[in-house]
């Protein structure tokens, strides 16, 4: 059964804009992609702001009906209680987050999160009816030692520990060495490990998960090499940071489609 999966373009502000920027930059790229090449049904745009500046963008996407997906970067694994500067999904869910960022490589790094961590970050997501966008990506260390697909194959392994076979769940693989770096993947790199990736959670959810889950590929994406990834048949999206930042270079990368031809 072949399955439609909706593009997914998510755009990852780490920490960067705050709440008064977020509503002019909300503002100027819903005006950017109101015209007729911009159409919402065919590609899922998320916008993915620091936990201080989701209540404005809830307000503004919902008061002005702007169809982009609202997520958060992060979650707590608990729901309630004495975790002093931690957020709970509850919270995120009472503001309209669809999505929320986990296990990305920079939390991984600098605040040492483990993979068991990233999955007791998954399980709280679920409980809270938040689709968890799991991020996965070996280090130039693990390329040169490992390959490309033996560590994020690892990782999403341990995160898919007890989710449900009908879960909804995003996959992103971004090469930490990516990241940041104007050095992207090649296409061909990005779909061999997504292929793998959606492999994995075949082989963990099954075959209905492995059609229906989106595989995105994140690592210095931007307008010139958004078509050539979006032309792989398990890249199903990007994971945007730098470029998620400025209005008109991520208003070109979600509308890729006038490049791939679709
Ligand atoms: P980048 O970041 O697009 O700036 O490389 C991607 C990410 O970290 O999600």
């Amino acid at each position: 059964m072949v399955v439609a999966r909706v593009p997914f373009i998510a755009g990852n502000w780490k920490m960067n804009l705050d709440h008064l920027q977020a509503v002019a930059f909300v503002q100027k790229l819903h005006w950017a992609l109101k015209d007729a090449k911009h159409d919402a049904a065919s590609v899922e745009v998320g916008v993915f702001p620091p936990y201080t500046d989701l209540r404005t963008v809830q307000t503004l996407l919902d008061a002005d009906k702007i169809p982009f997906a609202l997520g958060a970067q992060d979650l707590s694994t608990q729901d309630a209680g004495a975790y002093t500067g931690e957020i709970s999904g509850a919270f995120l869910a009472k503001l309209h987050c669809g999505y929320v960022i986990i296990g990305h490589s920079e939390r991984r790094q600098y605040h040492a999160e483990s993979d068991d961590v990233v999955a007791a970050k998954v399980q709280a997501a679920l409980r809270h009816g938040l689709v968890p966008v799991i991020c996965v990506g070996e280090t130039a260390e693990d390329l040169e030692k490992f390959g490309a697909s033996a560590v994020p194959v690892g990782q999403l392994e341990v995160a898919l520990e007890g989710v449900p076979a009908d879960a909804d769940i995003v996959v992103a693989y971004e090469p930490v060495w990516a990241i940041g770096s104007g050095q992207a993947a090649t296409p061909e790199q990005a779909q061999d490990v997504c292929a793998t990736l959606r492999r994995v959670v075949g082989d963990k959810l099954g075959a209905d998960a492995a059609a229906r889950t989106r595989v995105l590929y994140g690592g210095s994406v931007k307008s010139g090499n958004i078509a050539s990834f979006m032309r792989e048949p398990d890249v199903d999206g990007a994971l945007v940071g730098g470029a998620s930042l400025v209005v008109d270079e991520f208003a070109a990368i979600i509308r890729f489609q006038k490049h791939v031809g679709v």
